[in-house]
């Protein structure tokens, strides 16, 4: 494999620019499925440092870690257990500092995972809280309330999950505790002073040692209003998410952002914050201020289907709606929690559906029924890619995208880790098929993962897809989002987008200062490109057949 420097990498070291997120690529690394160094199946951070020149040469700006803390995995890391120490599974201290050290040395930043609404139930409080009782401080870290009932058997509501079953859990003195998600994850009580002060303590500590931002996990479930009188599921249902739902999005949250804000804006450069947020699009703006977390991510073309209007749609909408905050736009086509877009977009389109919903339905029959037209989804995928890192503002890439990786759809029941796997029971199968450990070799154990196979089965076919094969391959779809990410940096100007007229509605057209046009012809016919487009091709997710003509299905990157 190479790992030689090539004109796509950034210059070595970090830019000084303090708005380096503005318009950053930035790389999702899902590290239990990245690469594995040490050999137990499992991703690590010395996997991760060892592939910081393939990185590089893929030619991202950052790298978003999703949580490599200790964790009991119930939630593949989003469950955790210490906030300021890596998994033992994935590595140390140590390797963390190296792996950051690498990073900056190749002029990338790092991102990580913050997780601040539940912590694992192995957390040394959730253990405290268990063991000091009703009534004790230890307990009101968490939410914890009596049942209802005589014996108070019965739980204080009825509410459900997000994973599904029971949003409380009956601990042995007979007390309940509410989990948003799955049992092992308690939600922490965000009113009280200690829970507050200690995440400060953890920004501070990741900041201190280099980190550059944080991704905020569930950023609008800290601030709950809880009455005594508990309302019950279909009322919750019913009410308005305007700032003064019990759960979600309620306006004293911002209290808590305005406080990290403060600690970010101690450090040189300051570090940077994005909001995942799933609120109104109306009500991203204020995830995204400067005083609070500075962006916010807009999960719009993700759940839209590929079509020309929605997309235009989206890009307008969005783009008004981060000048109104002062952030920039985030766009996100695939991560860690959704079926790939290569396949999302390569299943038949189901009338009142998103091409989510669909992808879902599709992994829900084990990838049998709907079809899937896996070369349409890929030719899709990379258009609508090379449309997204056109735009102004800050792209999210998923590990594995840049192979255009599909979804692992029949992944064995027994081998299945998800948590929505188990709590649906066995009927939603999970997000299991996008966090298949990536295949870094044609062949061999694990495709090169790690020497001694992945802690997910991967296909056979994964083996086409393999980093190996496509760098020794042209047209495939990793040189594509290389050459993609070395012509972004010379898009990276003014955050302007001017859309041109082409007098056809499946076909969008958009411009960005220094001459630059985006072409994306969203039909199944090759179109002529408008007279008034004419340019010079840098770029094409398709090769065009005819000079004059985009492709089906395709985008074109042209230079004035
Ligand atoms: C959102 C994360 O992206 C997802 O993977 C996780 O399961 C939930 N938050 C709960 O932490």
């Amino acid at each position: 494999m190479s790992t030689e420097r090539t004109e796509n990498a950034p210059a070595v070291g970090l830019s000084p620019d303090p708005q380096w997120w503005r318009q950053a690529a930035v790389y999702q690394i899902y590290p239990r499925s990245f690469a594995d160094a040490d050999g137990n199946g499992i991703g690590d951070l010395r996997g991760i440092t060892e592939r910081v020149p393939y990185l590089r040469e893929l030619g991202v700006d950052a790298v978003w870690l999703s949580p490599f803390y200790p964790s009991d995995l119930a939630d593949g890391g989003y469950d955790v257990a210490d906030y300021r120490d890596v998994d033992p599974k994935i590595g140390t201290l140590e390797d963390f500092d190296a792996m950051v050290e690498a990073l900056h040395a190749a002029g990338i930043r790092l991102i990580v995972d913050i997780v601040p609404n539940h912590t694992s139930d192995q957390h040394a409080w959730f253990q405290e809280a268990l063991a000091a009782g009703p009534g004790s401080p230890a307990r009101d870290r968490y939410i914890f309330r009596d049942g209802q009932g005589p014996d108070g058997a019965e739980p204080p509501a009825d509410w459900t999950s997000i994973f599904g079953g029971p949003a409380w859990t009956r601990v042995q003195d007979g007390q309940w505790y509410l989990h948003s998600f799955a049992p092992e994850q308690p939600d922490l009580n965000w009113d009280n002073p200690e829970v507050r002060a200690d995440f400060l303590t953890t920004l501070r500590f990741w900041s201190d040692r280099g980190v550059d931002g944080f991704r905020i996990d569930v950023a609008h479930g800290l601030a709950k209003d809880l009455p005594d009188q508990l309302p019950t599921q279909a009322q919750l249902d019913e009410m308005p998410i305007d700032g003064t739902h019990p759960l979600w999005d309620r306006d004293e949250v911002h209290e808590i952002y305005a406080e990290w804000r403060k600690v970010f804006d101690s450090y040189d450069p300051p570090r940077t914050a994005v909001a995942e947020a799933w609120v109104e699009a109306d009500r991203r703006p204020a995830y995204a201020s400067p005083k609070g977390l500075g962006q916010a991510f807009n999960f719009d073309l993700l759940s839209a289907h590929f079509d020309a209007r929605s997309f235009e749609d989206i890009v307008s909408f969005n783009t008004d709606l981060a000048a109104r905050s002062g952030s920039s736009s985030t766009w996100v086509l695939s991560n860690h929690d959704v079926v790939r877009h290569a396949t999302r977009y390569g299943l038949p389109e189901v009338p009142g559906r998103t091409d989510k919903e669909t992808g879902v339905a599709w992994i829900l029959s084990g990838g049998t029924e709907p079809q899937l037209d896996a070369e349409r989804g890929l030719r899709r995928a990379r258009a609508a890619t090379l449309f997204e890192l056109a735009l102004p503002g800050s792209a999210y890439l998923y590990q594995g995208e840049e192979l255009g990786l599909h979804e692992v759809a029949d992944i064995p029941d027994e081998d299945r880790q998800d948590p929505t796997f188990f709590r649906s029971p066995g009927v939603d199968k999970g997000r299991d098929g996008c966090r298949v450990p990536l295949p870094w070799t044609r062949e061999g154990s694990s495709f090169g993962f790690g020497p001694d196979g992945a802690h997910l089965p991967q296909p056979q076919w994964f083996g086409r897809y393999a980093v190996e094969a496509e760098e020794a391959d042209e047209d495939s779809t990793l040189s594509l989002y290389r050459r993609a990410l070395a012509a972004r940096r010379e898009l990276q100007g003014a955050e302007e987008l001017e859309w041109i007229e082409t007098g056809d509605a499946q076909v969008l057209a958009f411009a960005r200062p220094g001459g630059w046009v985006c072409v994306t012809n969203f039909s199944d016919q090759p179109v002529r490109l408008p007279e008034a487009l004419a340019g010079e091709v840098v770029l094409g997710s398709a090769a065009a057949s005819s000079s004059g003509t985009v492709p089906a299905e395709a985008t074109l990157w042209l230079r004035h």
